[in-house]
């Protein structure tokens, strides 16, 4: 049975986003395969939740039709919350390539005004067409510069300058709502918000056993699955890689929690978020997947933007500005308000009853929206390591082809590779 879903209610977004710039503007040539297949690269480079990349991409005609594959959804996610994001922040990266090459691209949100509550195997999120006519786009060269870093941050306040061009990056969605956390008590208050959400990964053993899934202990481990979190980009303490072995029994840390394990297992977080320069806050005003897919084009522009500016103050080196997403506190919130608290235990449901109220009093404006992602930024270094990405023949299907990782015979991986090369 093919288990896609395909032409559904749809709804078509007009483009035409940062068709501004043109910086790395090439002259439009015919649309065939081995032009899209670029920009199919490009959506891969987008970030994803512990490096899942839940994406597929198929090249119809001359159009893409982006998925999402459920087998690689994370148990902790919230109808596809995440995930929906990563593949918003996908379809921009395509968009961005598209223009570059002198494309308008246009999108067509399938289901765009339901939740993805239990998706098929591979469920068509988006269809993205082209026509030649497009002025570039400003941050098609920060497409390779954007990554994570999760070192500690300056605590230096951000440029009132830089902060004005991430709102502006985001300007372009007007459901998205960027909150900033600047004031240092605040940032205090919303560090110990994170270190209790955080704590939930070690205290569900759903969760636990996500997070082992997701860790990849050696380069060679890394190398094999080209997903997932490489340790050396978790920027560790001492000793981390040996306490997460330690841990990486569900029955040793259980017991430990009774000790409070999960609370001390979460301050490495709540320090991260105290070195930082600002806190930001992304809000939708649904959990729809239009929205969400919005939220998460919306995200990946204001992070690509972030890639290009450095500190002015030589005292910091001029270091740039780097960004890490903090994935536990929007996850938390949807547990308790997409699904009222029923995959919790009762003493995680008061936990997330408080983290609700102290999180409204934090940011008013936010009480009635969804929190899409929290993340921190702050002049700081670059990861001194960059997470991979799965080949190109893992990600795309060919046309017609049933759903559900679909085993590809040998002559479409040759055929793929053919128009890869
Ligand atoms: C929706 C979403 C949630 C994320 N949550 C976290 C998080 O809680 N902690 C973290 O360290 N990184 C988080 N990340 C960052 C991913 O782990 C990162 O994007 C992925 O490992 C790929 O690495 P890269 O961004 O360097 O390309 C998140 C990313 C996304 C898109």
């Amino acid at each position: 049975m093919n288990s896609r879903t395909n032409n559904p209610t749809t709804t078509a977004i007009p483009s035409g986003i940062g068709d501004t710039a043109a910086l790395s503007l090439a002259e439009p040539r015919s649309l065939d395969r081995s032009a899209l297949l670029p920009w199919t690269h490009a959506a891969t480079l987008a970030p994803s939740p512990d490096n899942n990349q839940p994406w597929r991409f198929e090249i119809t005609g001359q159009s893409i039709d982006v998925f999402l594959d459920r087998a690689r959804a994370l148990p902790s996610d919230v109808h596809s919350l995440f995930d929906l994001t990563a593949i918003g922040a996908a379809v921009e990266n395509c968009c961005i390539a598209a223009r570059a090459s002198g494309y308008r691209p246009t999108i067509t949100i399938d289901h765009p005004h339901s939740q993805l509550s239990a998706p098929s195997a591979l469920t068509r999120i988006a269809n993205i067409c082209f026509e030649a006519d497009a002025n570039g786009d400003a941050l098609s060269n920060l497409l390779t510069t954007r990554h994570t870093s999760r070192a500690a941050y300056s605590t230096q306040p951000v440029d009132d300058q830089h902060l004005r061009g991430l709102a502006e990056a985001v300007g372009s969605f007007p459901e998205v709502q960027l909150h900033w956390i600047r004031d240092r008590s605040a940032i205090r208050q919303c560090a110990w918000l994170i270190g209790r959400s955080d704590r939930l990964r070690f205290e569900r053993q759903a969760f636990h056993s996500e997070l082992f899934r997701q860790l990849r202990f050696t380069p060679a481990e890394a190398q094999a699955t080209r997903d997932g979190l490489d340790l050396r980009t978790l920027g560790l303490p001492p000793f981390g890689s040996l306490t997460l072995r330690a841990i990486s029994n569900w029955n040793v840390l259980n017991a430990m929690n009774f000790l409070g394990a999960s609370r001390m297992l979460s301050m490495p977080s709540v320090m991260s978020v105290l070195c930082s320069g600002a806190i930001g806050l992304l809000t939708i005003p649904r959990a729809d997947c239009e929205s969400l897919v919005g939220g998460g084009r919306a995200f990946q522009r204001l992070w690509l933007a972030l890639s290009g500016l450095a500190s002015s103050n030589p005292r910091s080196g001029n270091q740039k500005l780097q960004l890490h997403p903090l994935g536990s506190l929007p996850i938390f919130l949807a547990h308790w308000d997409q699904l009222h608290g029923r995959e919790l235990t009762p003493s995680q449901q008061r936990l997330a009853q408080r983290i609700k109220r102290d999180f409204i009093r934090l940011v008013p404006t936010a009480a009635d929206r969804v929190l899409q992602i929290a993340f921190r930024i702050g002049y700081g270094p670059a990861s001194p390591c960059r997470s991979l990405r799965r080949d190109a023949h893992d990600v795309l299907a060919e046309p017609g082809l049933p759903g559900a990782h679909p085993a590809l015979s040998p002559d479409a991986i040759a055929r793929i590779d053919e128009h890869a090369a």
